[in-house]
Protein backbone atom coordinates (compact mmCIF):
# COMPACT_ATOMS: atom_id res chain seq x y z
CA UNK A 1 0.00 0.00 0.00
CA UNK A 2 1.51 3.96 -0.60
CA UNK A 3 2.01 5.48 2.14
CA UNK A 4 -0.79 8.44 3.33
CA UNK A 5 1.09 11.67 2.98
CA UNK A 6 2.21 13.07 5.69
CA UNK A 7 -0.19 15.80 8.05
CA UNK A 8 0.49 18.21 10.97
CA UNK A 9 -0.04 16.02 14.57
CA UNK A 10 -2.26 18.70 15.57
CA UNK A 11 -5.64 20.72 14.77
CA UNK A 12 -5.77 24.53 15.07
CA UNK A 13 -7.83 26.06 18.07
CA UNK A 14 -7.36 29.60 17.88
CA UNK A 15 -6.20 31.77 14.57
CA UNK A 16 -5.31 35.10 14.72
CA UNK A 17 -6.57 37.31 11.19
CA UNK A 18 -3.47 38.25 8.97
CA UNK A 19 -3.75 41.71 7.67
CA UNK A 20 -3.16 41.92 4.03
CA UNK A 21 -1.50 45.36 2.63
CA UNK A 22 -0.70 46.27 -0.63
CA UNK A 23 2.49 46.79 -2.54
CA UNK A 24 1.87 50.46 -2.01
CA UNK A 25 1.66 50.21 1.48
CA UNK A 26 4.57 47.85 1.88
CA UNK A 27 6.81 51.17 -0.14
CA UNK A 28 6.10 53.19 2.30
CA UNK A 29 6.13 50.76 5.33
CA UNK A 30 9.53 50.18 4.11
CA UNK A 31 10.77 53.78 3.98
CA UNK A 32 9.09 54.77 7.30
CA UNK A 33 11.24 51.62 8.91
CA UNK A 34 14.49 53.23 7.23
CA UNK A 35 14.91 50.05 4.88
CA UNK A 36 15.47 48.12 8.62
CA UNK A 37 13.13 44.77 8.83
CA UNK A 38 13.61 45.30 12.44
CA UNK A 39 11.96 48.22 12.06
CA UNK A 40 8.52 47.24 10.69
CA UNK A 41 5.45 46.94 13.47
CA UNK A 42 4.75 43.27 13.11
CA UNK A 43 1.00 43.74 12.33
CA UNK A 44 2.32 44.81 8.96
CA UNK A 45 4.04 41.46 7.89
CA UNK A 46 1.81 39.09 6.61
CA UNK A 47 4.72 36.07 6.39
CA UNK A 48 6.65 36.85 9.99
CA UNK A 49 9.82 34.50 9.37
CA UNK A 50 12.50 37.01 11.42
CA UNK A 51 12.75 34.72 13.70
CA UNK A 52 11.93 31.28 15.13
CA UNK A 53 12.81 32.89 18.91
CA UNK A 54 9.31 33.47 21.18
CA UNK A 55 6.90 32.60 18.38
CA UNK A 56 6.10 28.85 18.70
CA UNK A 57 2.03 28.71 18.86
CA UNK A 58 1.44 26.98 22.53
CA UNK A 59 -0.25 23.70 23.05
CA UNK A 60 -3.75 23.44 24.86
CA UNK A 61 -1.81 22.01 27.63
CA UNK A 62 0.53 24.79 28.24
CA UNK A 63 -2.36 26.88 27.76
CA UNK A 64 -3.62 25.18 30.53
CA UNK A 65 -0.87 25.30 32.43
CA UNK A 66 -0.99 28.78 33.03
CA UNK A 67 -3.68 28.66 34.85
CA UNK A 68 -1.92 26.40 37.26
CA UNK A 69 0.47 29.61 37.97
CA UNK A 70 1.73 30.05 41.14
CA UNK A 71 2.56 33.65 41.62
CA UNK A 72 4.44 33.13 45.28
CA UNK A 73 7.79 34.64 45.23
CA UNK A 74 9.51 32.15 46.42
CA UNK A 75 8.76 28.17 45.95
CA UNK A 76 6.11 28.23 43.33
CA UNK A 77 4.91 25.15 42.24
CA UNK A 78 5.78 25.18 39.28
CA UNK A 79 9.36 25.93 39.63
CA UNK A 80 9.94 22.23 41.07
CA UNK A 81 8.09 21.10 38.23
CA UNK A 82 10.13 22.85 35.68
CA UNK A 83 13.07 22.25 38.01
CA UNK A 84 12.27 18.48 37.86
CA UNK A 85 12.08 18.54 33.88
CA UNK A 86 15.01 19.99 33.49
CA UNK A 87 16.83 17.80 35.52
CA UNK A 88 14.95 15.17 33.92
CA UNK A 89 15.96 15.89 30.47
CA UNK A 90 19.63 17.06 30.73
CA UNK A 91 21.01 15.23 33.72
CA UNK A 92 22.33 18.41 35.08
CA UNK A 93 21.76 19.15 39.14
CA UNK A 94 21.85 22.55 39.51
CA UNK A 95 19.38 25.19 37.49
CA UNK A 96 18.43 28.28 37.44
CA UNK A 97 15.80 29.80 35.29
CA UNK A 98 16.27 33.10 33.27
CA UNK A 99 13.79 35.14 31.41
CA UNK A 100 15.31 34.08 27.86
CA UNK A 101 18.64 32.80 27.00
CA UNK A 102 21.07 35.76 27.47
CA UNK A 103 20.80 36.23 30.88
CA UNK A 104 22.04 32.79 31.09
CA UNK A 105 24.61 33.60 28.62
CA UNK A 106 25.49 36.95 30.67
CA UNK A 107 26.04 34.46 34.24
CA UNK A 108 27.79 31.77 32.69
CA UNK A 109 30.36 34.19 31.22
CA UNK A 110 30.36 36.84 34.14
CA UNK A 111 31.62 33.60 36.05
CA UNK A 112 34.38 31.92 32.97
CA UNK A 113 35.38 35.18 30.91
CA UNK A 114 37.98 37.62 32.11
CA UNK A 115 39.56 40.59 30.31
CA UNK A 116 41.99 38.38 27.77
CA UNK A 117 41.06 35.33 27.94
CA UNK A 118 39.48 33.12 24.81
CA UNK A 119 36.37 31.64 24.83
CA UNK A 120 35.96 28.70 22.57
CA UNK A 121 32.71 28.01 19.91
CA UNK A 122 31.65 26.58 16.52
CA UNK A 123 29.79 30.00 16.13
CA UNK A 124 28.86 32.00 18.72
CA UNK A 125 24.98 33.46 18.67
CA UNK A 126 25.71 37.26 18.66
CA UNK A 127 24.35 37.51 21.90
CA UNK A 128 26.55 35.13 23.20
CA UNK A 129 29.19 36.91 21.09
CA UNK A 130 28.88 40.11 22.96
CA UNK A 131 28.33 38.77 26.37
CA UNK A 132 31.96 37.32 25.58
CA UNK A 133 33.22 40.65 24.22
CA UNK A 134 31.92 42.90 26.41
CA UNK A 135 34.09 40.97 29.58
CA UNK A 136 36.88 41.52 27.00
CA UNK A 137 36.96 37.94 26.19
CA UNK A 138 38.63 36.82 22.78
CA UNK A 139 36.50 34.96 20.52
CA UNK A 140 37.50 31.93 18.92
CA UNK A 141 35.33 29.95 16.87
CA UNK A 142 36.53 26.77 15.30
CA UNK A 143 33.16 25.26 13.08
CA UNK A 144 34.62 22.93 10.59
CA UNK A 145 35.58 24.41 7.06
CA UNK A 146 32.31 22.42 5.36
CA UNK A 147 30.04 24.72 7.86
CA UNK A 148 31.04 27.88 6.29
CA UNK A 149 30.69 26.71 2.63
CA UNK A 150 26.84 26.30 1.73
CA UNK A 151 26.94 24.49 -1.46
CA UNK A 152 28.91 21.71 0.40
CA UNK A 153 27.16 18.90 1.95
CA UNK A 154 28.41 17.25 5.06
CA UNK A 155 25.71 15.72 7.69
CA UNK A 156 27.11 17.79 10.82
CA UNK A 157 27.81 21.12 9.36
CA UNK A 158 27.81 22.55 13.41
CA UNK A 159 30.26 20.70 14.20
CA UNK A 160 33.75 21.30 16.13
CA UNK A 161 36.83 21.29 13.84
CA UNK A 162 38.79 18.85 16.69
CA UNK A 163 42.19 19.08 15.36
CA UNK A 164 41.86 23.10 15.71
CA UNK A 165 40.14 23.39 18.83
CA UNK A 166 43.49 20.75 20.05
CA UNK A 167 45.94 22.86 18.44
CA UNK A 168 44.18 26.02 19.72
CA UNK A 169 44.10 24.96 23.48
CA UNK A 170 47.85 23.69 22.96
CA UNK A 171 48.81 26.98 21.27
CA UNK A 172 47.30 29.37 23.72
CA UNK A 173 47.95 27.47 27.19
CA UNK A 174 44.79 26.45 29.30
CA UNK A 175 45.72 29.36 31.48
CA UNK A 176 44.17 31.92 28.73
CA UNK A 177 40.74 29.84 27.64
CA UNK A 178 37.72 30.51 29.90
CA UNK A 179 35.34 27.85 28.12
CA UNK A 180 34.44 25.99 25.13
CA UNK A 181 30.59 26.83 24.49
CA UNK A 182 29.62 24.41 21.81
CA UNK A 183 26.16 26.07 19.76
CA UNK A 184 23.46 22.86 19.12
CA UNK A 185 22.07 23.10 16.59
CA UNK A 186 24.43 26.10 15.25
CA UNK A 187 22.52 29.00 14.54
CA UNK A 188 24.80 30.97 12.35
CA UNK A 189 24.61 28.97 9.56
CA UNK A 190 21.44 27.60 9.35
CA UNK A 191 20.53 25.59 12.54
CA UNK A 192 23.20 22.55 11.26
CA UNK A 193 23.58 19.74 13.63
CA UNK A 194 26.94 19.04 15.55
CA UNK A 195 27.29 14.93 15.93
CA UNK A 196 27.30 13.45 19.31
CA UNK A 197 30.96 11.91 17.99
CA UNK A 198 32.05 15.62 17.75
CA UNK A 199 30.96 16.13 21.48
CA UNK A 200 32.29 13.05 22.33
CA UNK A 201 35.29 14.36 21.28
CA UNK A 202 35.42 17.95 22.37
CA UNK A 203 34.62 16.37 25.81
CA UNK A 204 37.90 14.39 25.52
CA UNK A 205 39.80 17.57 24.49
CA UNK A 206 37.68 19.78 27.90
CA UNK A 207 39.24 16.60 30.12
CA UNK A 208 42.65 16.30 28.82
CA UNK A 209 43.19 19.95 29.79
CA UNK A 210 40.60 20.47 31.90
CA UNK A 211 38.46 23.15 30.63
CA UNK A 212 35.12 23.72 31.25
CA UNK A 213 32.57 22.65 28.22
CA UNK A 214 28.91 24.05 27.86
CA UNK A 215 26.28 24.36 25.27
CA UNK A 216 23.82 26.66 23.87
CA UNK A 217 21.31 24.34 24.07
CA UNK A 218 18.59 26.45 22.45
CA UNK A 219 17.95 23.83 19.88
CA UNK A 220 18.58 20.92 21.33
CA UNK A 221 16.13 18.84 20.44
CA UNK A 222 16.46 19.79 16.71
CA UNK A 223 19.99 18.48 17.21
CA UNK A 224 18.82 15.32 18.68
CA UNK A 225 16.70 14.75 15.94
CA UNK A 226 19.16 15.46 13.07
CA UNK A 227 21.80 12.42 15.16
CA UNK A 228 18.83 10.48 15.41
CA UNK A 229 18.26 11.16 11.26
CA UNK A 230 22.01 11.10 10.48
CA UNK A 231 24.30 9.30 13.12
CA UNK A 232 24.80 5.09 12.59
CA UNK A 233 23.64 4.11 16.32
CA UNK A 234 20.91 6.37 16.93
CA UNK A 235 18.00 5.53 14.59
CA UNK A 236 16.09 3.25 17.47
CA UNK A 237 16.75 5.33 20.40
CA UNK A 238 14.03 8.36 21.59
CA UNK A 239 14.89 11.79 21.25
CA UNK A 240 15.03 12.27 25.15
CA UNK A 241 17.58 9.52 25.09
CA UNK A 242 20.27 11.24 22.55
CA UNK A 243 19.15 14.53 24.29
CA UNK A 244 20.28 13.34 27.36
CA UNK A 245 23.36 12.19 26.19
CA UNK A 246 24.15 15.31 24.21
CA UNK A 247 23.82 16.76 27.92
CA UNK A 248 25.86 14.32 29.24
CA UNK A 249 29.02 15.56 28.06
CA UNK A 250 28.95 18.92 28.91
CA UNK A 251 29.40 20.79 31.88
CA UNK A 252 25.89 22.28 31.80
CA UNK A 253 24.03 24.35 29.40
CA UNK A 254 22.37 28.01 28.18
CA UNK A 255 18.95 27.63 27.57
CA UNK A 256 16.69 29.99 25.13
CA UNK A 257 13.26 28.06 25.74
CA UNK A 258 11.96 30.10 23.24
CA UNK A 259 12.77 27.57 20.65
CA UNK A 260 13.16 24.11 21.55
CA UNK A 261 11.17 25.51 25.02
CA UNK A 262 8.13 25.72 22.97
CA UNK A 263 7.42 28.94 24.48
CA UNK A 264 7.04 32.78 24.00
CA UNK A 265 9.56 33.78 26.98
CA UNK A 266 11.63 31.53 28.89
CA UNK A 267 15.38 30.25 29.70
CA UNK A 268 17.84 28.53 32.28
CA UNK A 269 21.41 28.11 32.93
CA UNK A 270 21.72 24.58 34.29
CA UNK A 271 25.33 23.42 35.74
CA UNK A 272 27.18 20.43 37.54
CA UNK A 273 29.49 22.38 39.26
CA UNK A 274 28.15 23.52 42.81
CA UNK A 275 30.45 26.20 43.48
CA UNK A 276 29.88 27.78 39.98
CA UNK A 277 26.19 27.40 40.94
CA UNK A 278 26.68 29.25 44.50
CA UNK A 279 28.34 31.99 42.67
CA UNK A 280 25.77 32.08 39.56
CA UNK A 281 22.74 32.08 42.00
CA UNK A 282 23.76 35.43 43.60
CA UNK A 283 23.97 36.93 40.46
CA UNK A 284 20.50 35.87 39.18
CA UNK A 285 19.58 37.43 42.38
CA UNK A 286 21.18 40.53 41.30
CA UNK A 287 19.57 40.74 38.06
CA UNK A 288 16.97 38.39 37.18
CA UNK A 289 14.95 37.77 40.09
CA UNK A 290 15.22 35.07 42.97
CA UNK A 291 15.92 31.86 42.35
CA UNK A 292 12.61 30.22 41.82
CA UNK A 293 11.23 32.62 39.14
CA UNK A 294 14.46 34.20 37.69
CA UNK A 295 12.73 37.14 35.95
CA UNK A 296 9.50 35.00 34.85
CA UNK A 297 5.84 34.71 36.33
CA UNK A 298 5.27 31.43 37.76
CA UNK A 299 2.95 30.71 34.85
CA UNK A 300 5.79 31.25 32.62
CA UNK A 301 7.33 28.59 34.52
CA UNK A 302 4.71 25.91 33.68
CA UNK A 303 4.27 26.88 30.08
CA UNK A 304 8.27 26.05 29.81
CA UNK A 305 8.08 22.61 32.39
CA UNK A 306 5.12 21.66 29.39
CA UNK A 307 6.60 22.86 26.29
CA UNK A 308 10.25 20.89 27.12
CA UNK A 309 8.68 17.88 27.03
CA UNK A 310 6.22 18.52 23.81
CA UNK A 311 9.22 19.43 21.66
CA UNK A 312 11.00 15.58 22.64
CA UNK A 313 7.61 14.03 20.90
CA UNK A 314 9.01 12.60 17.60
CA UNK A 315 5.47 13.10 15.77
CA UNK A 316 5.97 17.08 16.66
CA UNK A 317 9.20 17.57 15.73
CA UNK A 318 9.52 15.33 12.64
CA UNK A 319 6.75 17.78 11.42
CA UNK A 320 8.26 20.44 12.07
CA UNK A 321 11.76 19.74 10.20
CA UNK A 322 9.35 18.44 7.55
CA UNK A 323 7.88 21.80 7.04
CA UNK A 324 11.24 23.65 7.04
CA UNK A 325 12.12 21.37 4.33
CA UNK A 326 9.48 21.61 2.22
CA UNK A 327 10.30 25.59 1.86
CA UNK A 328 13.82 24.42 1.27
CA UNK A 329 13.18 21.96 -1.36
CA UNK A 330 11.02 24.21 -3.49
CA UNK A 331 13.70 26.76 -3.16
CA UNK A 332 16.75 24.50 -4.27
CA UNK A 333 14.52 22.87 -6.95
CA UNK A 334 14.39 26.08 -8.58
CA UNK A 335 18.00 27.21 -8.49
CA UNK A 336 18.18 28.95 -5.70
CA UNK A 337 21.08 28.82 -3.81
CA UNK A 338 20.10 27.54 -0.42
CA UNK A 339 22.74 26.37 2.10
CA UNK A 340 22.62 22.68 1.86
CA UNK A 341 21.56 20.56 4.01
CA UNK A 342 18.91 22.17 5.31
CA UNK A 343 18.80 22.53 8.61
CA UNK A 344 16.71 22.74 11.48
CA UNK A 345 14.38 25.62 12.35
CA UNK A 346 15.44 27.91 9.26
CA UNK A 347 16.24 27.77 5.00
CA UNK A 348 19.35 30.02 4.55
CA UNK A 349 19.70 31.80 1.31
CA UNK A 350 23.64 32.32 0.49
CA UNK A 351 23.49 36.30 -0.71
CA UNK A 352 26.79 35.94 -2.51
CA UNK A 353 26.11 33.30 -5.07
CA UNK A 354 22.18 35.07 -5.34
CA UNK A 355 23.74 38.12 -5.46
CA UNK A 356 27.07 38.24 -6.44
CA UNK A 357 26.93 41.52 -8.19
CA UNK A 358 26.44 43.36 -5.18
CA UNK A 359 29.43 42.98 -2.65
CA UNK A 360 29.27 42.92 0.92
CA UNK A 361 29.76 46.67 1.76
CA UNK A 362 26.60 47.44 -0.22
CA UNK A 363 24.48 44.94 2.00
CA UNK A 364 23.47 42.57 -0.61
CA UNK A 365 20.92 40.45 2.63
CA UNK A 366 19.47 43.74 3.69
CA UNK A 367 18.71 44.49 0.14
CA UNK A 368 16.99 41.37 -0.72
CA UNK A 369 15.12 41.05 2.73
CA UNK A 370 13.74 44.51 1.65
CA UNK A 371 12.67 42.90 -1.77
CA UNK A 372 11.15 39.92 -0.38
CA UNK A 373 9.00 42.66 2.00
CA UNK A 374 7.88 44.93 -0.79
CA UNK A 375 6.70 41.71 -3.11
CA UNK A 376 5.05 39.28 -0.70
CA UNK A 377 4.94 41.45 3.37
CA UNK A 378 7.29 38.34 3.95
CA UNK A 379 9.94 39.20 6.95
CA UNK A 380 13.37 37.88 6.71
CA UNK A 381 16.31 38.78 8.37
CA UNK A 382 20.13 39.15 7.38
CA UNK A 383 23.20 37.67 8.43
CA UNK A 384 26.18 38.74 6.92
CA UNK A 385 27.99 41.83 7.09
CA UNK A 386 25.67 44.37 8.36
CA UNK A 387 25.16 41.87 11.67
CA UNK A 388 28.07 40.73 12.13
CA UNK A 389 31.10 42.88 10.28
CA UNK A 390 32.15 45.96 11.11
CA UNK A 391 35.42 48.07 11.62
CA UNK A 392 38.43 46.86 13.95
CA UNK A 393 38.55 49.38 16.60
CA UNK A 394 42.30 48.91 16.76
CA UNK A 395 43.31 48.63 13.01
CA UNK A 396 40.27 50.73 11.70
CA UNK A 397 39.94 47.86 9.00
CA UNK A 398 36.85 47.01 8.05
CA UNK A 399 35.86 43.17 8.83
CA UNK A 400 33.78 40.83 6.90
CA UNK A 401 32.22 38.22 8.12
CA UNK A 402 32.84 34.57 6.04
CA UNK A 403 29.10 33.88 5.59
CA UNK A 404 26.38 36.62 4.11
CA UNK A 405 22.96 35.23 4.49
CA UNK A 406 19.45 35.83 4.76
CA UNK A 407 17.80 33.78 6.86
CA UNK A 408 13.88 32.29 6.80
CA UNK A 409 12.88 31.03 10.53
CA UNK A 410 10.27 28.85 10.66
CA UNK A 411 7.92 29.88 13.79
CA UNK A 412 7.22 26.42 15.10
CA UNK A 413 3.67 25.26 14.72
CA UNK A 414 2.15 28.50 13.62
CA UNK A 415 2.34 28.40 9.40
CA UNK A 416 1.01 25.98 7.36
CA UNK A 417 2.22 24.83 4.11
CA UNK A 418 -0.28 27.40 2.00
CA UNK A 419 2.29 30.27 3.69
CA UNK A 420 5.87 28.19 2.49
CA UNK A 421 4.43 27.94 -1.03
CA UNK A 422 3.77 32.15 -1.09
CA UNK A 423 7.15 32.49 0.41
CA UNK A 424 8.74 30.03 -2.03
CA UNK A 425 6.73 31.72 -5.15
CA UNK A 426 8.37 35.36 -3.47
CA UNK A 427 11.89 34.10 -3.60
CA UNK A 428 11.89 32.86 -6.59
CA UNK A 429 10.19 35.26 -8.72
CA UNK A 430 12.93 37.85 -6.72
CA UNK A 431 15.86 35.24 -7.80
CA UNK A 432 14.45 35.65 -11.40
CA UNK A 433 15.15 39.65 -10.97
CA UNK A 434 18.29 39.38 -9.07
CA UNK A 435 20.19 40.87 -11.75
CA UNK A 436 18.84 44.26 -11.17
CA UNK A 437 18.77 44.46 -7.77
CA UNK A 438 21.11 47.14 -5.89
CA UNK A 439 22.57 47.09 -2.94
CA UNK A 440 22.15 49.54 0.30
CA UNK A 441 23.92 51.90 2.41
CA UNK A 442 24.07 52.68 6.12
CA UNK A 443 22.43 56.07 6.93
CA UNK A 444 23.15 55.80 10.55
CA UNK A 445 24.10 53.02 12.87
CA UNK A 446 24.96 52.65 16.60
CA UNK A 447 28.40 51.08 17.77
CA UNK A 448 27.17 48.04 19.13
CA UNK A 449 24.55 45.79 17.57
CA UNK A 450 23.82 47.91 14.88
CA UNK A 451 21.61 45.45 12.80
CA UNK A 452 18.75 45.96 15.28
CA UNK A 453 18.43 49.81 14.80
CA UNK A 454 20.66 50.74 11.76
CA UNK A 455 19.21 53.05 9.21
CA UNK A 456 19.42 52.12 5.71
CA UNK A 457 18.92 53.36 2.02
CA UNK A 458 18.64 51.59 -1.14
CA UNK A 459 21.79 52.38 -3.46
N1 LIG B 1 21.65 31.12 21.51
C1 LIG B 1 21.16 30.87 20.30
C2 LIG B 1 21.71 29.76 19.48
C3 LIG B 1 20.14 31.68 19.79
O1 LIG B 1 19.67 31.44 18.57
C4 LIG B 1 19.63 32.73 20.59
C5 LIG B 1 18.58 33.60 20.11
C6 LIG B 1 20.17 32.93 21.86
C7 LIG B 1 21.17 32.09 22.28
C8 LIG B 1 19.70 34.03 22.77
O2 LIG B 1 18.51 33.69 23.34
O3 LIG B 1 16.98 35.48 22.54
O4 LIG B 1 16.36 34.00 24.43
O5 LIG B 1 18.10 35.70 24.73
N2 LIG B 1 18.22 33.63 18.93
C9 LIG B 1 17.15 34.35 18.33
C10 LIG B 1 17.18 34.14 16.85
C11 LIG B 1 17.00 35.75 18.74
O6 LIG B 1 16.44 34.83 16.14
O7 LIG B 1 17.91 33.28 16.37
P1 LIG B 1 17.42 34.79 23.78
Amino acid sequence: MDQLPEAEPFRIKVVEPLKITTRLQREQILKNAHYNIFNIPAEDVFIDLLTDSGTSAMSHYQWAGLMTGDESYAGCRNWYHLEDTVKDITGYPYILPTHQGRPAENILTMIYVHPGLSAISNMFFDTTHAHVETKGGVLRELIIDEGLRTEVEHPFKGNVDIDRLEDTVRRLGRDQIALILVTVTCNNNGGQPVSMENLRQIRQVADRYGLPFYLDAARFAENAYFIKLREPGYQDKSLREIAREMFSYADGCTMSAKKDGLVNIGGFLALKDEKKFRLAQQYLILMEGFLTYGGMAGRDLEAMAIGLQEVLEESYMANRVRQVHYLGNQLLQAGVPVARPLGGHSVVLDMKRFLPHVTQDEFPSEAFVAALYLDSGTRGVGLGHLAFGGVDSKTGKTVYPPLELVRLAIPRRVYTDNHMNVVAKSVIRIYEQRESMKGMRIAWAPEVLRHFTAHLEPL
